[in-house]
């Protein structure tokens, strides 16, 4: 990850520190509760959360799991991440500063490894995958969970432009089909996988990114996102919804281990 890019992405996150934290840890309860679900977890798991943000999901699985950890480059996310560990009392997990590029964890150290909604962040998404498999056990589980992209080119292309123009931090929405060519090519197999449609608003989407209606950022990407929608040209099945629009995230949720015959 370039100097500039991991400034960007820590500038826009102590931005939207506190309106994302709520999203992630309060307002979602049952998205968060499906998640914790489909990880699985084990009451002996070591567990490592990958850009964790505010802790969602590192705190929802710690009730579940021996020990938490959870790692993010902004600091405003990890303090929020403390702040609501306190408030949950929570005893079992630790936040700290680390780049997903080079976490700071020996070879195989953990049960499972995840990280979730993240990857559209990280300009070279094949290196954290690798490293996410180092730091798990041979035998470890991995959860990657992220928004997909549209498969058909034209598509994937304005989607990926109205999402970095809402937030210069967003690297690229893979598509489905990518993340099961780098599963393949990294020597995964998957365990489970789910797509789940995320709808939600486009004004709300829109808060979470620090912007108001008045600035000329929120602007632009309706406009964007409003040109896109006759023949839902950018995939995001926008609808109008009195002042607002209604869009779709489609969120891809995977459950990996690594190939039998690679891990022997
Ligand atoms: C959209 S938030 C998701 C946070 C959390 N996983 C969740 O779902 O609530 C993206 C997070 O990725 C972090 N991030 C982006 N690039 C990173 C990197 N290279 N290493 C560690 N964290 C990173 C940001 O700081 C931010 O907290």
């Amino acid at each position: 990850m370039s100097k500039k890019h991991k400034e960007t992405v820590q500038k826009q996150f102590t931005k939207t520190a506190e309106a994302f934290s709520t999203f992630a840890v309060r307002d979602t309860p049952e998205i968060l509760a499906e998640k914790v679900e489909f990880a699985k977890p084990l009451a002996t798991d070591l567990v490592l959360d990958v850009a964790c943000g505010p802790g969602a999901f590192a705190l929802g699985v710690a009730p579940r799991v021996t020990f938490v950890y959870g790692v993010d480059l902004t600091i405003e996310m990890l303090r929020r991440s403390r702040a609501f560990e306190a408030e949950k009392q929570i005893s079992n997990a630790v936040f700290a500063c680390s780049d997903a590029e080079q976490l700071p964890f020996p070879d195989g150290t953990f049960d499972l490894v995840s990280c979730q909604c993240s990857f559209h962040h990280l300009p070279k998404p094949a290196l954290v995958l690798r490293e996410i498999i180092r730091v798990a056990k041979p035998e470890g589980r991995l959860v990657l969970m992220d928004p997909l992209a549209p498969e058909s080119d034209p598509k994937y292309e304005l989607y990926n432009r109205i999402e970095k123009l809402r937030d210069p931090s967003h690297a690229l929405t893979l598509r489905l089909t990518d993340y099961l060519r780098m599963f393949d090519e990294e020597g995964l197999e998957l365990l489970r996988q789910s797509v789940r449609r995320r709808a939600r608003s486009f004004h709300q989407w829109m808060v979470r990114a620090a912007l108001n209606s008045e600035s000329k950022r929120y602007q632009e990407t309706r406009k964007l996102l409003e040109d896109s929608m006759t023949g839902d040209r950018a995939g995001f099945s926008a609808q109008a919804q009195g002042d607002d629009i209604q869009i779709v995230h489609n969120e891809g949720m995977f459950l990996l281990r690594r190939r039998q015959s690679e891990s022997t």
